[in-house]
């Protein structure tokens, strides 16, 4: 099994975090997600514990809401004493609105608007992100109208290609995030900085890109940042005492991804980062991460209910959900491969191979090829692509005018629902 949460009962019936989804569909219908609590506290724990060991008490971990976010999730982070990133004025009225704190919070995005870098201020967002220069002049200007002095990290790009998808490297010198160091124009980002009396540079941010199994990609980061923070203090007297490593830890989607530590993985950069803040003769700064996909990712499954099962002789078999592309876009924009199963039917032999469907009007709707699942997979199985957690809820779309999904949230074995379906009336609400 991809993770703990997940077991099989010996008349072949799936189990996640304990329960049977046979009980979830009788009290919800489907589709939904659901998502399991005692799973995401656990890993807060870990995270919170070996960043601690890694790089000294003062270190944090702060969600990346964009993987997933909810009223519910802030709650939970909340009470694990978690700090979160978010990256819109949404983001920022969800979590300040299920009562987390906002000094806790770090505010993302490469293109902030002036509405949302006033709201944030407003709103008392413990720390904004700046990345890059106009969005810097922007943010002096409305905090010295506002007659505040926001505590502020300067996004830099360290220039290292995480070797994973294209379309998540954001840490490379050509991308719109952040200013790069290669260019020297991270240099004159920090002088710029330092020049505006109306913001209290605290450190440097980077996030290289997502879905990293490997350390060494946050070996090289580490290093990098910490040459530049070592550079600026000599070219400005300047010393950061704030170093954001950004996230991006992998998740297993499937059984053939690596099994890793990342509590070994956060370990081994806290080592580095001693011994290159030693070789450097920098203090340690205070270490922040920001791991979002890790923290979600295998804490979630959708479940959907099969509607037609389609055989062409000769070319290729079709099982369609009663969802798809809507509320899992990740396979149409990413191929992102996942792991699929029947629930109830999980000691039959998988010998049909096929491509896992939704219920939009494009070929392009697939959540999933070269599934083998049973061949006896037939009209009303329940179906479950598994490791959900991650950008799903989170991305999912209203294309065709599909409602959104409700969340179900289990814990110790019983369920809660954290967000509801949204009903046909809801589709409309906006509509003049
Ligand atoms: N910090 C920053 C600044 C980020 O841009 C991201 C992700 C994270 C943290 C969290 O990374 P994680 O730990 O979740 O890998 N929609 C894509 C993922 C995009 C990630 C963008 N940034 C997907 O579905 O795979």
């Amino acid at each position: 099994m991809l993770c703990s949460n997940l077991s099989v009962t010996p008349a072949g019936r799936l189990l996640f975090a304990g329960v049977d989804l046979k009980d979830l569909v009788a009290k919800y219908g489907t589709p939904f997600y659901v998502m399991d609590e005692d799973r995401i506290r656990a890993l807060c724990r870990m995270y919170t514990e070996a960043m601690r060991d890694a790089f000294g008490k003062d270190a944090r971990p702060l969600f990346a809401s964009k993987a997933a976010s909810f009223r519910e999730m802030y709650r939970i982070l909340k009470e694990e004493n978690f700090g979160a990133d978010l990256v819109s004025c949404g983001e920022i009225y969800t979590a300040a609105t299920a009562g987390f704190a906002m000094e806790n919070t770090y505010f993302h995005g490469n293109n902030k608007t002036d509405e949302d870098l006033a709201y944030a201020l407003a709103q008392g967002v413990g720390c904004i992100v700046v990345d890059g220069v106009d969005e810097l002049h922007a943010l002096a200007r409305l905090a010295s109208e506002k007659g505040v002095c926001p505590k502020i990290l300067l996004r830099i790009t360290p220039g290292i290609d995480p070797h994973t998808f294209e379309e998540v490297a954001t840490g490379k010198v050509d991308s719109k995030f952040g200013e790069a160091i290669a260019t020297g124009g991270a240099m004159a980002f920090v002088r710029e900085a330092l020049a505006l009396p109306s913001l209290s540079l605290a450190g440097f941010h980077c996030h290289v890109g997502s879905q990293v199994f490997d350390a060494g990609v946050f070996l090289k980061s580490a290093r990098v940042m910490l040459s530049f923070i070592k550079d600026v203090h000599r070219e400005t007297g300047f010393l950061a005492g704030e170093l954001n490593l950004g996230g991006g830890w992998g998740v297993r989607y499937t059984a053939s991804d690596p099994v890793y530590s990342i509590r070994d993985n956060l370990l081994e950069v806290g080592r580095a980062v001693r011994a290159l803040c030693a070789e450097l003769s920098l203090p340690m700064p205070r270490i922040l991460m920001e791991p979002g996909r890790s923290i979600v990712a295998d804490a979630g499954l959708t479940l959907y209910t099969v509607g037609s099962v389609k055989q062409i002789p000769g070319y290729h078999n079709y099982v369609s959900v009663n969802g798809g592309m809507a509320d899992n876009p990740r396979f149409a924009l990413y191929r992102s491969p996942y792991t699929i199963v029947l629930p109830e039917k999980m000691n039959e032999k998988k010998t049909m191979l096929c491509s896992v469907v939704g219920r939009c009007c494009e070929s392009g709707d697939i959540l999933q090829e070269n599934v083998a699942l049973p061949a006896s997979v037939r009209r009303g199985d329940l179906l479950a692509v598994l490791t959900t957690g991650a950008y799903n809820f989170s991305m999912a779309s209203h294309y065709n005018r599909l409602p959104h999904l409700p969340v179900i949230m289990l814990s110790g074995g019983s369920d809660r629902l954290v967000v509801r379906r949204e009903t046909l009336e809801e589709l409309v609400a906006r509509d003049l």
